[in-house]
């Protein structure tokens, strides 16, 4: 039989990604990206990234279609990401994505993003095993999943209580004065640190939280303490020792994230761990999960960091797998949903 050939179109935030599936094979992935318009900013301007989408979505497509070697008339189905994310940019994707649905007479899936950053893995690492464990960490959520369909059978475990993991990042950067956003930039910084320098919290991590918060996450704390340990240096104006400070902070981002991912493979006897995300780019989580899951004996899917960062291949591999497991189509006049829930897969009125 046919397997139906699906285009991905990502524009939640400031990428404009379009992609080709077929089953699991990745025919093509483009993204362009705004991030340059916003830096000066020091955070994405929605009215921009929405501009942007439009002035990027026909070349984005095209390149897509001619590296591929297909023509628009073979897609047999589109997926677009319908939340969450930014509401104009969301709808720039979606727009576009009714249209070319509509022309084509194709079926159209309103999916959701969250849960493209963990599909993503099946087309580098192939089919997922019947249960894991997926830990999606980015500029705008950590949450932890007990997955055994990533198409209809997606349980939360725990999510973030205030800041994401690249968000506390970024919010570290700022701190220690680097460009935005601070991600990246406190990772490469953090290479020249001790990551022993400073005792730094690990959000809900002590025993009294274990009843409710045992798979939720807490980096505002973590935050502060970092803030607190800066004042200290400036106010005695000895210089920051930032790279010290981003190797300690990184490591205590990576070891709780680890902690919790490991203890909820414990709990719900699973052996794989998927990690995704633009988050899962930082080289001290990708490091520590190495180490701490083969020392546990769990199996790390951890896809290269072009597919951890927003794109148009997370969205056509949900697609893809929400097509296979033949649900229904979302329907004509769904909307985008910038607070969509995890447990909801596909977007509906
Ligand atoms: O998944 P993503 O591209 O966008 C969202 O859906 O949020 O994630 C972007 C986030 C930003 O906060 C960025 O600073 C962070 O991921 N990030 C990193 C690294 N690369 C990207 N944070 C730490 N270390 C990195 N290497
Ligand atoms: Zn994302």
């Amino acid at each position: 039989m046919h397997t139906p050939l699906v285009l991905g179109i990502e524009t939640s935030c400031d990428e404009t990604g379009l992609a080709l599936v077929r089953g699991l094979d990745l025919l093509v992935d483009v993204t362009a990206s705004s991030m340059d318009d916003h830096a000066r900013f020091g955070g994405i301007v929605p009215e921009v990234a929405s501009r942007a989408h439009l002035e990027a979505f026909e070349p984005t497509l095209n390149h897509a279609l001619e590296q591929a070697g297909v023509a628009l008339s073979e897609v047999d189905a589109i997926a677009v990401t319908s939340g969450p994310g930014l509401v104009g940019s969301l709808t720039v994707g979606v727009a576009a994505a009714k249209s070319l649905a509509f022309g084509l007479g194709v079926p159209l899936y309103g999916v959701n993003h969250v849960l493209g950053h963990v599909a993503v893995d099946a087309l580098v690492h192939g089919p997922f095993p019947p249960v894991f464990i997926g830990l999606v960490v980015s500029g705008g959520h950590t949450s932890l999943l007990l997955v055994r369909d990533i198409a209809t059978d997606v349980v939360e475990l725990g999510q973030t209580l205030d800041d994401a993991a690249g968000e506390a990042f970024d919010k570290v950067g700022r701190l220690l004065g680097l460009p935005y956003p601070g991600g990246p930039h406190v990772d490469r910084l953090a290479q020249d640190g001790d990551r022993t320098s400073f005792a730094f919290p690990r959000g809900l991590s002590r025993p009294k939280d274990q009843a409710v918060h045992a798979y939720n996450f807490s980096f505002s704390g973590l935050k502060t303490a970092v803030a607190r340990v800066v004042e200290s240096f400036e106010d005695a104006a000895t210089q920051v020792p930032a790279a010290d400070i981003a190797a300690s902070f990184s490591e205590a981002v990576a070891d709780v994230l680890i902690a919790k991912t490991v203890a909820a493979c414990r709990e719900h006897e699973v052996d794989t761990v998927v990690i995704g995300g633009g988050f899962s780019a930082n080289s001290r989580l990708r490091a520590l999960a190495a180490e701490r899951f083969a020392e546990a004996g769990i199996t790390l899917r951890l896809p290269p960091v072009r597919y951890c960062t927003d794109n148009g291949a997370m969205i056509a591999a949900l697609g893809s797998a929400v097509v296979a497991s033949g649900l229904e189509p979302s329907p004509w006049d769904f909307t985008t949903d910038s607070a969509m829930e995890l447990t909801q897969v596909l977007a509906s009125t």
